[in-house]
């Protein structure tokens, strides 16, 4: 492509999702320069209705970072979380069992208004709204990323030390690796998640993970005002085969137990379907590129892992590139796949588990549906794997 202009910074950073701009911030606060080109626009990324709760080390790298005011005044912390299944409840005492991390549940979209903000106030540079982003010489010292600001406009080209790909599940940077060099893992599931948000109170102090025969389901929240819901559904459903009727009369019947509590119902002013699938590449790096996020690996969202794991990576990328600026060495940048895919891994194991222990899938056998009602048994009555849940739901500690 022929360019118009051409500009220098230290790190490209594609995509402002949770993992590019928690990666900005970090690399600013060690003198880092970045820029990030983003393609949808800022009111997009902002209002953009995704994952809720953040494991407890992510809480406290905001406050760190001074980004956590608004998360700390407007989150809700829990101290556990109920799973549910026969009709009986049981509550997880997260806190008591993990030497007193809790649950935080602070909307993706909040995060990302924070993230956005404090950046443009700082002086950052992210671009909203570009379009065919293109890399070059990513084998080379000084790689290139082409771009337009806006569907006509002219290519310009940003020159860098690194590119970091945090262009989510469907960006191009994966792409990049070339296909003889990587691996991809993979499993989709038979099942998605219908996901709504209602104008009601809360219904119950924390989140309730539900197994019942007619599918999984999940009541978590928002705001004392607004409340997030989700049902099992087949993954291929239309939404528009879900009225708001037979949406609550399906969250009363999985949801309610022998106890006699009942859900608040309410107006529902957004809904929607979304597929879930385990998805892994290996290695997530070439060259000077790396992809860090969902554009590296997906988990289904039952562990509600996906945010976290992506600040997880960036985390360990802007650790070993403040290591390369200030001694020159690459050791962490050479690690960096390694080093991500173990954690990856583990919370792909995890979020693998709780989607297979917690949902109805008639493609499996009897045998190994009646193996995940006895894991959910276990899971209840045993304080060693109780722990286990927990220690893995409220987030592994940061190597
Ligand atoms: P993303 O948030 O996907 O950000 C990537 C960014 O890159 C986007 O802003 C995108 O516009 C931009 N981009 C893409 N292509 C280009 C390009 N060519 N050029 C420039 N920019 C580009 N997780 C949970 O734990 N619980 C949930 O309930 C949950 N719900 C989800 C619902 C949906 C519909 C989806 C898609 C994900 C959900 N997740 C959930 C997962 C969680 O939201 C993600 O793991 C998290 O957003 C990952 O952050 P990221 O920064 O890696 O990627
Ligand atoms: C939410 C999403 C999840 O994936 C989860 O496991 C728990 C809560 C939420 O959107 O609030």
């Amino acid at each position: 492509m022929q360019t118009t202009s051409s500009t220098r910074t230290q790190v490209a950073i594609v995509g402002a999702g949770p993992a590019g701009l928690f990666l900005s911030h970090l690399l600013h606060r060690q003198g880092i320069e970045s820029v990030i080109l983003e393609h949808r626009s800022r009111e997009e990324i902002e209002g953009t209705i995704r994952a809720g709760v953040l494991e407890q080390w992510v809480v406290d790298l905001m406050n760190d970072m001074g980004l956590g005011d608004r998360m700390m005044r407007e989150g809700h912390f829990h101290s556990g979380i109920t799973l549910r299944f026969d009709r009986q409840s049981h509550h997880i005492d997260m806190a008591e069992l993990t030497g007193g991390k809790r649950v935080t549940v602070y909307a993706q979209h909040e995060v990302i208004r924070d993230l956005v903000s404090a950046r443009l106030e700082d002086g950052g540079s992210i671009l909203f709204g570009v379009s065919d982003v293109q890399f070059h010489d990513l084998d080379g010292k000084t790689p290139r990323v082409q771009f337009r600001r806006s569907p006509d406009g002219p290519v310009e080209e940003l020159r860098c030390d690194f590119v970091a790909g945090c262009d989510g599940f469907h960006g191009p940077s994966r792409q990049a690796i070339p296909a003889a060099t990587r691996t991809e893992y993979q499993i989709v599931y038979p099942f998605g998640w219908l996901g709504i948000l209602t104008e009601a109170p809360p219904s119950h102090p924390e989140l309730i993970y539900a197994n019942h025969e007619r599918g999984f389901a999940l009541l978590s929240t928002r705001s004392p005002e607004v409340q997030r819901l989700y049902i099992q559904v087949d993954p291929k459903d239309d939404i528009a085969n879900w009225s708001d009727d037979r949406i609550w009369s399906e969250l009363h019947r999985r949801l309610e137990d022998e106890s006699g509590w009942t859900l608040k119902e309410g107006p529902i002013f957004q809904k929607g379907i979304i597929a879930m699938r385990s998805f892994v590449c290996d290695p997530m790096q070439h060259g000077r590129l790396f992809i860090a996020g969902d554009a590296a690996h997906i988990v289904p969202p039952t562990g509600a892992k996906g945010l976290n794991l992506a600040v997880a990576d960036v985390l360990v990328l802007s650790r070993a590139m403040t290591a390369y600026y200030k001694t020159g060495s690459s050791e962490g940048l050479d690690r960096y796949s390694a080093t991500c895919l173990r954690r990856i891994w583990k919370a792909e194991r995890f979020s693998w588990y709780m989607t297979t222990m917690l949902h109805r899938n008639e493609h499996e056998s009897p045998f190994e549906q009646r193996v995940h009602l006895a894991e959910l048994d276990y899971v209840v009555h045993s304080r060693a794997a109780m722990t286990a849940l927990a220690e893995n739901y409220v987030g592994l500690p940061m190597e």
